[in-house]
């Protein structure tokens, strides 16, 4: 099969398409044709080699994918073969065949595709299970950091479902307009200095932190949420969380969400519902582009270089 691995950490112009063998479901395994796969920057990091699970060079990138199932291993229910699913894997997505951990592979609606799948895959998960610790009521005041990006699209659409009304932090006014479409209430554009600090907020969702989190933290209404879900402006200064004591008498919660302390089972029914949403037209899939596998070094440049809006999807066979 095509395959693309990371012969030794660095930039894009590292990966490379190579044949390898297919690989073979192991015990609780099964083994998808993959139809689409998703691009997100934890393969970035773990290409540069900052992803601690992928520490050794060699490997397949790519931890989300959809397709069909060919093949399960021992102890694995043959019912799946034939299916289209979604699945995530350790790695190994960037190729025509996976295997993945068959406990948390999810049935795909008739009308939800491969690539929708994967657009909505990892981030909508973490959207969706972060949104969930912070338990947002009807009326609420919702902000969202890095609402133009993976994360932040999911938790602004869900956000708005649950009924809370969305604030989007986002970097131009195009981004914006498209975020109002998803049911941003409000639009703030960083690049033109707004910081949404005009406001206060029951729950704040950032994907972002860097060396504003302590600020945002003091964004937040008395019993505030904050879900810290990821670090896409960098890793915040230790002292941001002294604002979590400055503002203690509002009794803020602050919550860390990695999807990585998810169980396959409860990862995979999240995924079943997330589907379901967007088969029922609750939840918008968004796309930025779809790419043939063969140029997996054009979508991490174009995810490094150029603001992309909703997910990069590699397709093997087009
Ligand atoms: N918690 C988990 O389990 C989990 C899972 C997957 C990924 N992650 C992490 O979550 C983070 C975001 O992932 P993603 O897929 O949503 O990334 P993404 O698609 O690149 O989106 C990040 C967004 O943040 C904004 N942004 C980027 N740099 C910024 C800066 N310096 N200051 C302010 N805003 C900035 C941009 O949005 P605008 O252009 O709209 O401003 C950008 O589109 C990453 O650190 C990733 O590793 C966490």
């Amino acid at each position: 099969m095509k395959a693309v691995i990371v012969p030794s950490f660095g930039g894009a112009e590292v990966l490379r398409v190579v044949d390898r063998p297919e690989p073979r479901p192991g015990p609780g395994q099964a083994l998808i044709r993959v139809e689409a796969a998703g691009v997100g920057y934890v393969d970035v990091m773990a290409r540069d080699g900052h992803y601690q699970p992928l520490s050794e060079p060699g490997f397949v990138p790519g931890t989300e994918a959809a397709g069909t199932v060919v093949a399960v291993g021992e102890g694995v229910e043959e019912h799946w073969i034939g299916r289209r699913v979604f699945a995530l894997a350790d790695s190994g997505a960037y190729a025509e065949y996976v295997v993945a951990d068959a406990r948390g592979l999810v049935r795909l609606p008739e009308s939800v595709s491969a690539a929708d799948a994967v657009a909505l895959g990892v981030n909508a998960l973490v959207a969706a299970l972060g949104l969930k610790r912070a338990a947002v009521e009807e009326g609420e005041r919702v902000l969202v950091r890095g609402a133009g990006g993976g994360i932040g699209l999911m938790a602004a659409q869900l956000a708005a479902r649950s009924g809370g009304t969305v604030t989007a932090i986002t970097s131009s006014p195009e981004r914006g307009e498209r975020l109002r479409d998803l049911g941003v209430a409000h639009v703030h554009d960083r690049t033109a200095g707004e910081d949404g600090s005009a406001d206060t907020y029951d729950v704040i969702v950032d994907p972002v932190a860097g060396p504003d989190l302590g600020r945002y933290i003091e964004m937040l209404r008395p019993n505030g949420r904050y879900v810290l879900c990821g670090a896409a402006g960098g890793a915040p200064e230790a002292a941001a969380l002294g604002s979590l004591l400055t503002t203690y008498h509002s009794s803020p919660t602050l919550v860390a969400f990695s999807l990585r302390s998810v169980a396959p089972e409860a990862a995979g029914a999240a995924a079943a519902s997330l589907f379901a949403q967007a088969a029922a037209g609750a939840l918008r899939p968004v796309i930025d582009e779809q790419i043939p596998l063969t140029e997996a070094r054009r979508a991490h440049e174009r995810l490094e270089s150029t603001p992309v809006f909703g997910k990069l999807v590699l397709t093997p066979h087009p």
